[in-house]
């Protein structure tokens, strides 16, 4: 079933029946190297999923749960290996939306779910997006619009370090603030792309050409442009999405994907999208851009 969070639409099955997690990877044609994601409802569940759960876990937990936190974790054995593509640890969250702990808490079972979108294509931040790529699913719960529109931070910790694996809302600092006596490890290991494919190089793919640019008013005909400014700078494109009215980066968040897909359905043959400053959540909006355009930046 696709069920909203506050971050995007998932696609869930019971975490611990392997048959309808299989499910999942096939509807997604999603390769079993791509672990999935735990939701839990309660912070007494996390018992029985994750081993190592000490202060810093609970720090995290009470600061930021819910929320869109995912805590990698040391896995407990239960876990069928399906949900962690076989590696130790398991990615844990309690995601701040009243469908999805309302869906988790019925279910009685913590829910696995990956994003509601077919493997390397873009998000779902609205039904209409799970149901364009995801047809012949059995469920879709219409929770309207997602309320951030851009996935959880992921963030790995050990006793000395905690490592972000992937960006979202939550930033480094704000992690530093509640893990003082934890230092950041930057040191990206090539294993790293195993470990986490929201690390890989391509992903968030709008099926046609996407590039980050820095002048808009000289683009091919037939493009789309995507602007963050306003007021607007001057272009010539065929379609233009403004994601923010009030130059708020979080307000462009919401609207990022979306865009990208009404982008994806329309007339235009390329997409441009202008690049914004790397602070706050700018930080995750050019990290999918990046991703989402790496084969045209070749
Ligand atoms: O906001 C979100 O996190 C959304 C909503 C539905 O909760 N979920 C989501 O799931 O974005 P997905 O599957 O699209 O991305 C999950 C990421 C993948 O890049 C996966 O590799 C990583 O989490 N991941 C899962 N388990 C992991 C583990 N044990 N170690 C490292 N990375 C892991
Ligand atoms: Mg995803």
């Amino acid at each position: 079933m696709a069920f909203p969070t506050e971050t995007v639409y998932g696609l869930g099955a019971d975490a611990f029946n392997p048959v309808a997690l299989a499910n999942i990877f096939a509807v997604k044609k999603r390769p079993y190297f791509d672990p999935l994601i735990i939701h839990i409802a309660e912070l007494s569940d996390l018992e029985l999923i994750s081993e190592g759960i000490n202060e810093n876990v609970l720090s995290l937990a009470g600061k930021f749960w819910p929320g869109p936190l995912t805590v990698v974790l040391p896995k407990k054995q239960a876990v069928p290996d399906i949900v962690t593509s076989g590696l130790s640890t398991v990615a844990v969250r309690m995601p701040a939306h009243p469908i999805a702990l309302d869906l988790i808490r019925r279910s009685g079972t913590p829910i696995a779910a990956p994003s509601a979108n077919r493997f390397g294509f873009l998000s779902p931040t609205l039904p209409l997006h799970v149901e364009k790529q995801l047809p012949e699913i059995d469920y879709l719960y219409d929770g309207g619009a997602c309320m951030l529109g851009i996935e959880s931070t992921i963030v790995e910790i050990n006793d000395e370090t905690f490592t972000i694996l992937r960006q979202g809302a939550i930033s480094e600092q704000e992690i530093s603030k509640v893990l003082p006596l934890l230092k950041v490890n930057n040191k990206k290991k090539k294993k790293d792309n195993y470990r986490s494919p929201g690390l890989l190089k391509s992903h968030y793919s709008p099926g046609k050409p996407l590039f980050i640019i820095e002048k808009s008013d000289n683009l091919p005909a037939n493009s789309g442009f995507i602007s963050f400014r306003t007021p607007l700078n001057k272009t010539n494109a065929k379609r233009i999405e403004i994601l923010t009215v009030k130059g708020d980066l979080n307000e462009a968040a919401v609207n990022l994907f979306a865009a990208l897909h009404r982008l994806e359905e329309s007339d235009v043959s390329r997409i441009y999208a202008e690049a914004v400053s790397e602070i706050g959540i700018g930080i995750a909006i050019m990290d999918r851009l990046r991703k989402a355009s790496y084969q045209y930046s070749l």
